[in-house]
Protein backbone atom coordinates (compact mmCIF):
# COMPACT_ATOMS: atom_id res chain seq x y z
CA UNK A 1 0.00 0.00 0.00
CA UNK A 2 1.32 3.41 -0.92
CA UNK A 3 0.56 6.54 0.43
CA UNK A 4 0.35 9.47 -2.09
CA UNK A 5 0.47 13.26 -0.96
CA UNK A 6 -1.65 15.54 -3.60
CA UNK A 7 -1.99 19.32 -4.24
CA UNK A 8 1.58 20.31 -2.30
CA UNK A 9 1.66 24.48 -2.66
CA UNK A 10 5.26 23.77 -2.42
CA UNK A 11 7.96 20.86 -1.32
CA UNK A 12 10.36 22.19 0.06
CA UNK A 13 14.10 20.78 1.06
CA UNK A 14 14.63 18.69 -1.87
CA UNK A 15 18.15 17.72 -1.82
CA UNK A 16 20.17 15.29 -4.26
CA UNK A 17 20.54 11.43 -2.96
CA UNK A 18 24.32 11.54 -1.40
CA UNK A 19 24.42 15.40 -0.17
CA UNK A 20 25.24 14.62 3.57
CA UNK A 21 25.16 18.41 4.56
CA UNK A 22 25.25 22.15 3.38
CA UNK A 23 28.25 24.42 4.08
CA UNK A 24 28.82 28.06 3.18
CA UNK A 25 26.91 29.86 0.37
CA UNK A 26 25.06 26.06 -0.12
CA UNK A 27 22.82 26.69 2.93
CA UNK A 28 21.29 29.67 0.95
CA UNK A 29 19.48 26.72 -1.01
CA UNK A 30 15.85 25.33 -0.08
CA UNK A 31 14.96 23.59 -3.53
CA UNK A 32 11.66 23.54 -4.19
CA UNK A 33 8.63 22.09 -6.59
CA UNK A 34 5.33 24.16 -6.91
CA UNK A 35 2.20 22.11 -7.01
CA UNK A 36 3.94 19.20 -6.09
CA UNK A 37 2.90 15.33 -4.98
CA UNK A 38 4.85 13.16 -2.72
CA UNK A 39 4.89 8.61 -2.61
CA UNK A 40 5.54 6.66 0.05
CA UNK A 41 5.93 3.09 0.41
CA UNK A 42 6.96 1.56 3.32
CA UNK A 43 7.61 4.26 5.06
CA UNK A 44 10.18 5.73 2.60
CA UNK A 45 9.94 8.57 0.22
CA UNK A 46 9.44 6.16 -2.92
CA UNK A 47 9.07 9.24 -4.96
CA UNK A 48 7.77 13.16 -6.14
CA UNK A 49 7.33 15.47 -8.96
CA UNK A 50 4.51 17.99 -9.86
CA UNK A 51 1.24 17.28 -9.72
CA UNK A 52 0.79 16.99 -13.60
CA UNK A 53 2.83 13.45 -13.42
CA UNK A 54 0.94 12.24 -10.31
CA UNK A 55 -0.23 8.69 -9.94
CA UNK A 56 -3.40 9.95 -7.98
CA UNK A 57 -4.29 12.43 -10.90
CA UNK A 58 -6.19 15.40 -9.68
CA UNK A 59 -8.77 13.57 -8.05
CA UNK A 60 -8.15 10.14 -5.99
CA UNK A 61 -7.65 6.89 -7.75
CA UNK A 62 -10.59 4.26 -7.72
CA UNK A 63 -10.60 2.76 -4.46
CA UNK A 64 -8.19 5.16 -2.74
CA UNK A 65 -8.88 6.42 1.04
CA UNK A 66 -9.12 10.58 0.64
CA UNK A 67 -8.88 12.65 3.25
CA UNK A 68 -7.79 16.00 3.57
CA UNK A 69 -4.86 17.99 5.50
CA UNK A 70 -6.97 20.46 6.54
CA UNK A 71 -5.71 22.31 10.30
CA UNK A 72 -7.85 20.76 12.32
CA UNK A 73 -5.31 18.77 14.51
CA UNK A 74 -7.72 15.62 14.98
CA UNK A 75 -8.17 14.87 11.70
CA UNK A 76 -7.94 11.15 10.72
CA UNK A 77 -4.99 9.47 9.94
CA UNK A 78 -4.92 7.35 6.95
CA UNK A 79 -6.62 3.98 8.03
CA UNK A 80 -4.64 1.36 8.73
CA UNK A 81 -5.07 -2.10 6.54
CA UNK A 82 -7.24 -0.54 3.52
CA UNK A 83 -7.16 -3.76 2.11
CA UNK A 84 -4.20 -2.72 0.07
CA UNK A 85 -5.81 0.57 -1.34
CA UNK A 86 -3.93 3.64 -1.86
CA UNK A 87 -3.87 6.78 0.57
CA UNK A 88 -4.31 10.13 -0.64
CA UNK A 89 -3.73 12.96 2.04
CA UNK A 90 -5.11 16.18 0.10
CA UNK A 91 -2.65 18.95 0.93
CA UNK A 92 -5.03 21.40 -0.63
CA UNK A 93 -2.20 23.67 -1.03
CA UNK A 94 -0.33 23.19 2.23
CA UNK A 95 3.89 22.67 2.07
CA UNK A 96 5.78 19.29 2.82
CA UNK A 97 9.07 19.65 4.47
CA UNK A 98 11.32 17.10 5.81
CA UNK A 99 10.41 17.14 9.56
CA UNK A 100 12.95 18.66 12.07
CA UNK A 101 15.52 16.73 13.68
CA UNK A 102 16.75 17.50 16.81
CA UNK A 103 20.65 16.65 16.73
CA UNK A 104 21.24 17.98 20.77
CA UNK A 105 18.20 17.08 23.78
CA UNK A 106 18.53 16.09 27.18
CA UNK A 107 14.85 15.45 27.31
CA UNK A 108 15.19 12.47 29.78
CA UNK A 109 14.69 13.77 33.12
CA UNK A 110 12.56 13.43 35.97
CA UNK A 111 9.86 16.31 37.32
CA UNK A 112 11.20 20.22 36.28
CA UNK A 113 13.36 23.11 37.67
CA UNK A 114 10.86 25.42 37.93
CA UNK A 115 12.33 26.52 41.26
CA UNK A 116 15.97 27.74 39.83
CA UNK A 117 14.05 29.41 37.57
CA UNK A 118 12.82 31.94 40.08
CA UNK A 119 16.28 32.24 41.15
CA UNK A 120 17.33 33.28 37.58
CA UNK A 121 14.37 35.30 37.43
CA UNK A 122 15.87 36.94 40.94
CA UNK A 123 19.63 37.53 38.81
CA UNK A 124 21.73 34.30 39.42
CA UNK A 125 23.88 33.31 36.97
CA UNK A 126 23.52 29.62 35.43
CA UNK A 127 27.16 29.04 37.14
CA UNK A 128 26.16 30.33 40.36
CA UNK A 129 23.12 28.22 40.26
CA UNK A 130 25.27 25.53 40.09
CA UNK A 131 28.12 26.62 42.24
CA UNK A 132 24.93 26.32 44.86
CA UNK A 133 24.13 23.05 44.43
CA UNK A 134 21.52 23.32 41.91
CA UNK A 135 21.45 22.72 38.28
CA UNK A 136 22.44 19.36 36.78
CA UNK A 137 22.95 17.83 40.19
CA UNK A 138 19.42 19.49 41.74
CA UNK A 139 18.02 17.28 38.76
CA UNK A 140 20.66 14.23 39.21
CA UNK A 141 19.30 13.82 42.94
CA UNK A 142 15.55 14.08 41.88
CA UNK A 143 16.37 11.73 38.90
CA UNK A 144 17.63 9.44 41.20
CA UNK A 145 14.62 8.84 43.44
CA UNK A 146 12.44 8.45 40.11
CA UNK A 147 12.02 4.61 39.40
CA UNK A 148 12.79 3.79 35.82
CA UNK A 149 9.35 3.55 34.49
CA UNK A 150 8.17 6.68 36.22
CA UNK A 151 11.02 8.03 34.15
CA UNK A 152 10.01 6.75 31.21
CA UNK A 153 6.68 7.99 31.38
CA UNK A 154 7.59 11.64 31.91
CA UNK A 155 10.12 11.46 28.77
CA UNK A 156 7.71 9.98 26.41
CA UNK A 157 4.93 12.88 27.24
CA UNK A 158 7.73 14.93 25.69
CA UNK A 159 8.45 12.78 22.86
CA UNK A 160 4.94 13.25 22.36
CA UNK A 161 4.87 16.63 22.21
CA UNK A 162 8.10 17.39 20.17
CA UNK A 163 6.60 14.97 17.44
CA UNK A 164 3.55 16.99 17.37
CA UNK A 165 5.84 20.00 17.00
CA UNK A 166 7.63 18.75 13.74
CA UNK A 167 10.26 16.68 15.06
CA UNK A 168 11.03 13.51 13.63
CA UNK A 169 14.50 12.78 14.95
CA UNK A 170 15.98 13.37 17.91
CA UNK A 171 19.28 12.67 19.81
CA UNK A 172 18.95 12.17 23.42
CA UNK A 173 22.13 12.51 26.36
CA UNK A 174 22.14 10.71 29.83
CA UNK A 175 24.48 12.73 32.59
CA UNK A 176 21.87 13.15 35.04
CA UNK A 177 22.64 10.19 36.55
CA UNK A 178 25.97 10.66 37.40
CA UNK A 179 26.62 7.49 39.21
CA UNK A 180 26.88 4.48 37.12
CA UNK A 181 23.36 3.05 37.97
CA UNK A 182 21.60 5.98 37.36
CA UNK A 183 23.39 6.80 34.18
CA UNK A 184 22.42 2.99 33.03
CA UNK A 185 19.18 3.79 33.91
CA UNK A 186 18.94 6.59 31.62
CA UNK A 187 20.37 5.16 28.95
CA UNK A 188 17.74 1.98 29.56
CA UNK A 189 15.02 4.57 29.15
CA UNK A 190 16.24 5.98 25.83
CA UNK A 191 16.66 3.05 24.29
CA UNK A 192 13.53 1.89 25.76
CA UNK A 193 11.80 5.27 23.35
CA UNK A 194 13.76 4.17 20.83
CA UNK A 195 11.98 1.22 20.71
CA UNK A 196 8.70 1.84 21.49
CA UNK A 197 8.23 5.63 19.85
CA UNK A 198 8.43 5.94 15.97
CA UNK A 199 10.96 8.99 16.56
CA UNK A 200 14.53 8.11 15.02
CA UNK A 201 16.67 8.41 18.03
CA UNK A 202 19.96 8.12 19.01
CA UNK A 203 21.41 8.37 22.54
CA UNK A 204 24.65 9.60 23.95
CA UNK A 205 26.81 9.18 26.91
CA UNK A 206 27.08 12.16 29.28
CA UNK A 207 28.82 10.83 32.49
CA UNK A 208 30.57 13.55 32.31
CA UNK A 209 27.97 16.69 32.41
CA UNK A 210 29.13 17.42 36.02
CA UNK A 211 30.86 15.83 38.84
CA UNK A 212 28.65 13.51 40.73
CA UNK A 213 27.59 14.63 44.06
CA UNK A 214 29.51 12.19 46.11
CA UNK A 215 32.80 13.09 44.11
CA UNK A 216 32.67 16.85 44.64
CA UNK A 217 36.06 18.05 45.32
CA UNK A 218 37.34 14.58 43.71
CA UNK A 219 36.94 15.30 40.45
CA UNK A 220 39.57 13.37 39.01
CA UNK A 221 38.48 10.29 40.50
CA UNK A 222 35.37 11.32 39.25
CA UNK A 223 36.78 11.20 35.86
CA UNK A 224 38.56 7.64 36.65
CA UNK A 225 34.53 6.62 36.89
CA UNK A 226 33.51 7.46 34.06
CA UNK A 227 36.50 6.01 32.34
CA UNK A 228 36.65 2.65 34.17
CA UNK A 229 33.32 1.84 35.43
CA UNK A 230 30.81 3.78 33.34
CA UNK A 231 32.21 3.99 29.95
CA UNK A 232 32.47 -0.31 30.15
CA UNK A 233 29.48 -0.76 31.41
CA UNK A 234 27.26 1.36 28.93
CA UNK A 235 29.23 -0.57 26.30
CA UNK A 236 28.41 -3.69 27.61
CA UNK A 237 24.97 -3.27 27.59
CA UNK A 238 25.52 -1.43 23.59
CA UNK A 239 23.60 1.11 25.17
CA UNK A 240 24.75 4.54 23.41
CA UNK A 241 25.76 5.38 19.79
CA UNK A 242 27.74 8.48 20.88
CA UNK A 243 29.51 10.47 24.23
CA UNK A 244 30.06 13.67 25.18
CA UNK A 245 31.66 15.53 27.62
CA UNK A 246 30.42 19.01 29.37
CA UNK A 247 33.84 20.39 28.66
CA UNK A 248 33.54 24.40 30.24
CA UNK A 249 34.33 26.26 33.09
CA UNK A 250 33.68 25.12 35.97
CA UNK A 251 32.45 21.60 34.13
CA UNK A 252 35.72 19.07 32.38
CA UNK A 253 38.78 20.51 31.47
CA UNK A 254 40.59 20.01 28.08
CA UNK A 255 42.79 17.67 29.32
CA UNK A 256 39.74 15.49 31.37
CA UNK A 257 38.03 15.40 28.10
CA UNK A 258 40.44 14.27 26.26
CA UNK A 259 40.72 11.20 28.49
CA UNK A 260 37.39 10.62 28.27
CA UNK A 261 37.25 11.32 24.44
CA UNK A 262 40.25 8.15 24.23
CA UNK A 263 38.93 5.64 26.60
CA UNK A 264 35.35 6.20 24.60
CA UNK A 265 36.99 5.81 21.13
CA UNK A 266 38.33 2.01 22.28
CA UNK A 267 34.42 1.68 22.79
CA UNK A 268 33.72 2.70 19.06
CA UNK A 269 32.07 5.92 20.54
CA UNK A 270 32.24 8.63 18.50
CA UNK A 271 32.04 12.47 20.34
CA UNK A 272 29.59 15.30 20.45
CA UNK A 273 30.57 17.62 22.76
CA UNK A 274 29.55 20.57 24.73
CA UNK A 275 31.94 23.32 24.49
CA UNK A 276 32.55 26.76 24.50
CA UNK A 277 29.32 27.81 26.37
CA UNK A 278 30.23 29.64 29.49
CA UNK A 279 34.08 30.19 28.03
CA UNK A 280 36.37 29.76 25.21
CA UNK A 281 37.16 26.48 26.94
CA UNK A 282 39.47 24.64 24.11
CA UNK A 283 36.71 22.35 23.44
CA UNK A 284 36.15 22.59 19.62
CA UNK A 285 39.70 21.97 19.33
CA UNK A 286 39.58 19.06 21.55
CA UNK A 287 36.27 17.94 19.81
CA UNK A 288 38.10 18.17 16.13
CA UNK A 289 41.17 16.43 17.54
CA UNK A 290 38.67 13.09 18.47
CA UNK A 291 36.94 13.35 15.46
CA UNK A 292 33.46 14.63 17.04
CA UNK A 293 30.61 14.18 14.82
CA UNK A 294 29.34 17.48 16.58
CA UNK A 295 30.72 20.09 18.86
CA UNK A 296 27.57 21.94 20.06
CA UNK A 297 26.81 25.38 21.84
CA UNK A 298 29.69 27.53 20.53
CA UNK A 299 28.45 30.63 22.06
CA UNK A 300 32.00 32.13 23.14
CA UNK A 301 34.34 31.39 20.03
CA UNK A 302 36.39 33.09 17.58
CA UNK A 303 38.65 32.91 14.26
CA UNK A 304 40.69 29.93 16.10
CA UNK A 305 37.34 27.80 16.85
CA UNK A 306 36.83 28.63 13.08
CA UNK A 307 40.21 27.51 11.29
CA UNK A 308 40.01 24.37 13.27
CA UNK A 309 36.44 22.94 12.06
CA UNK A 310 37.48 23.51 8.35
CA UNK A 311 37.43 20.76 6.60
CA UNK A 312 37.02 18.73 9.80
CA UNK A 313 33.60 16.83 9.25
CA UNK A 314 32.51 18.10 12.55
CA UNK A 315 29.34 20.13 12.22
CA UNK A 316 29.20 22.93 14.55
CA UNK A 317 25.98 22.84 16.25
CA UNK A 318 24.72 25.96 17.86
CA UNK A 319 21.90 25.99 20.79
CA UNK A 320 20.01 29.56 20.75
CA UNK A 321 17.24 28.04 22.70
CA UNK A 322 19.67 27.66 25.72
CA UNK A 323 20.94 31.33 24.99
CA UNK A 324 17.82 32.91 25.17
CA UNK A 325 16.79 30.92 28.06
CA UNK A 326 20.02 31.98 30.41
CA UNK A 327 20.38 35.64 28.52
CA UNK A 328 24.16 34.26 27.38
CA UNK A 329 25.47 35.44 23.98
CA UNK A 330 24.12 34.29 20.79
CA UNK A 331 27.06 32.12 18.68
CA UNK A 332 28.02 33.92 15.74
CA UNK A 333 26.35 31.51 13.75
CA UNK A 334 26.11 33.85 10.34
CA UNK A 335 30.22 34.19 10.51
CA UNK A 336 30.44 30.37 10.61
CA UNK A 337 27.89 30.25 7.59
CA UNK A 338 30.17 33.17 5.84
CA UNK A 339 33.32 31.57 6.52
CA UNK A 340 32.31 28.32 4.52
CA UNK A 341 31.24 26.06 7.27
CA UNK A 342 28.03 24.29 7.55
CA UNK A 343 25.98 25.09 10.76
CA UNK A 344 23.06 22.73 13.13
CA UNK A 345 20.61 24.03 15.24
CA UNK A 346 19.37 22.55 17.98
CA UNK A 347 17.32 22.71 20.72
CA UNK A 348 18.85 21.39 24.15
CA UNK A 349 15.90 20.56 25.51
CA UNK A 350 16.57 20.59 29.01
CA UNK A 351 15.11 21.28 32.86
CA UNK A 352 17.97 23.60 33.47
CA UNK A 353 18.59 26.28 30.34
CA UNK A 354 16.65 25.16 27.65
CA UNK A 355 13.16 23.83 28.80
CA UNK A 356 11.59 23.39 25.20
CA UNK A 357 11.99 20.95 22.55
CA UNK A 358 10.28 23.48 19.77
CA UNK A 359 12.53 23.65 17.03
CA UNK A 360 10.51 26.03 15.46
CA UNK A 361 11.07 28.58 18.50
CA UNK A 362 15.14 27.58 17.45
CA UNK A 363 14.70 28.62 13.72
CA UNK A 364 12.88 31.67 14.61
CA UNK A 365 15.62 32.40 16.82
CA UNK A 366 18.24 31.22 14.14
CA UNK A 367 16.81 34.32 11.91
CA UNK A 368 15.90 36.87 14.50
CA UNK A 369 18.62 36.60 17.06
CA UNK A 370 22.14 35.18 14.94
CA UNK A 371 20.35 36.54 11.82
CA UNK A 372 20.73 33.48 9.67
CA UNK A 373 18.15 33.46 6.32
CA UNK A 374 15.16 31.73 6.63
CA UNK A 375 16.93 29.05 3.84
CA UNK A 376 19.93 29.05 6.28
CA UNK A 377 17.91 28.31 9.46
CA UNK A 378 16.11 25.74 7.51
CA UNK A 379 18.93 23.71 6.44
CA UNK A 380 20.52 23.99 9.88
CA UNK A 381 17.56 22.20 11.24
CA UNK A 382 17.04 19.26 8.82
CA UNK A 383 19.95 18.41 7.10
CA UNK A 384 22.77 19.60 9.01
CA UNK A 385 21.55 18.61 12.10
CA UNK A 386 20.64 15.32 11.02
CA UNK A 387 24.61 15.14 10.05
CA UNK A 388 25.38 16.01 13.77
CA UNK A 389 23.26 12.89 14.98
CA UNK A 390 24.71 10.57 12.15
CA UNK A 391 21.65 10.29 10.26
CA UNK A 392 21.42 12.83 7.40
CA UNK A 393 21.82 9.36 4.97
CA UNK A 394 18.09 8.58 5.59
CA UNK A 395 16.53 11.67 7.00
CA UNK A 396 16.64 15.37 7.15
CA UNK A 397 15.65 15.90 3.44
CA UNK A 398 13.13 15.26 0.85
CA UNK A 399 15.31 12.41 -1.47
CA UNK A 400 14.23 9.60 -2.87
CA UNK A 401 14.85 6.40 -0.77
CA UNK A 402 15.11 8.60 2.93
CA UNK A 403 12.44 8.00 5.78
CA UNK A 404 9.05 9.74 4.89
CA UNK A 405 9.61 11.96 8.16
CA UNK A 406 7.47 15.00 6.90
CA UNK A 407 5.60 18.22 8.13
CA UNK A 408 2.96 19.07 6.16
CA UNK A 409 1.68 22.64 6.56
CA UNK A 410 -1.61 25.00 5.53
CA UNK A 411 -0.97 27.16 2.84
CA UNK A 412 2.21 29.17 3.88
CA UNK A 413 2.62 32.88 1.59
CA UNK A 414 6.73 31.98 2.22
CA UNK A 415 9.31 30.00 3.70
CA UNK A 416 9.89 33.13 5.65
CA UNK A 417 6.56 32.78 7.23
CA UNK A 418 8.02 29.39 9.12
CA UNK A 419 10.58 31.72 11.30
CA UNK A 420 8.04 34.93 11.27
CA UNK A 421 5.42 33.44 12.17
CA UNK A 422 6.84 30.44 14.02
CA UNK A 423 3.58 30.71 17.37
CA UNK A 424 0.87 30.23 14.18
CA UNK A 425 -0.29 26.70 14.07
CA UNK A 426 1.05 25.96 10.56
CA UNK A 427 1.64 22.33 10.88
CA UNK A 428 -1.51 20.54 9.95
CA UNK A 429 -0.25 17.12 10.27
CA UNK A 430 3.20 15.27 11.05
CA UNK A 431 4.17 11.67 9.12
CA UNK A 432 6.83 9.57 10.95
CA UNK A 433 7.93 6.64 8.28
CA UNK A 434 4.70 7.96 6.52
CA UNK A 435 2.13 7.70 8.92
CA UNK A 436 0.53 10.32 10.72
CA UNK A 437 1.48 11.21 14.13
CA UNK A 438 -1.82 11.79 15.81
CA UNK A 439 -0.54 13.77 19.18
CA UNK A 440 -2.00 10.99 22.16
CA UNK A 441 -0.84 13.29 25.29
CA UNK A 442 -3.85 13.42 27.96
CA UNK A 443 -2.51 14.22 30.84
CA UNK A 444 -1.23 17.41 29.70
CA UNK A 445 2.33 17.81 31.76
CA UNK A 446 4.83 15.06 32.67
CA UNK A 447 5.39 16.10 35.86
O1 LIG B 1 23.41 21.93 27.32
N1 LIG B 1 25.50 22.89 29.40
C1 LIG B 1 25.32 21.79 29.88
N2 LIG B 1 24.23 21.06 29.87
C2 LIG B 1 22.93 21.51 29.53
C3 LIG B 1 22.22 22.08 30.69
C4 LIG B 1 21.88 21.06 31.65
C5 LIG B 1 21.10 21.54 32.81
O2 LIG B 1 21.22 22.69 33.24
O3 LIG B 1 20.34 20.72 33.30
C6 LIG B 1 23.02 22.42 28.35
O4 LIG B 1 22.73 23.62 28.43
FE1 LIG C 1 23.20 20.41 26.25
Amino acid sequence: MATIIKNIGKIVGIVPEGILMKAGREMDEAASIDNGYIVIEDGLIAGFGSMENCPAGSSAAPGSAVEDSSPVAVCSAPAEGDMGHDVVIDARGGWVMPAFCDSHTHMVYAGCRDGEYRDKIAGLSYEEIARRGGGILNSADLLHETSEEELYRQSMERVHEIMGMGTGAVEIKSGYGLRTEDELKMLRVIRRIKETSPLTVRATFLGAHAVGREYVGRQEEYVRLVCDEMLPAVAAEGLADYVDVFCDKGFFTVEQTAMILGKAAEYGLRPKIHANELEVSGGVQVGVEHRALSVDHLERTGEKEIEALRGSGTMPTMLPGCSFFLGLPYGNAKGYVEAGLPLALASDYNPGSSPSGDMRFVMSLGCIRMRLTPEQAFNACTLNSAYAMGVSDVLGSITEGKKANLIITRPLPSLAFITYGHHTPFISKVLIEGKEWKNKIDSCLPY
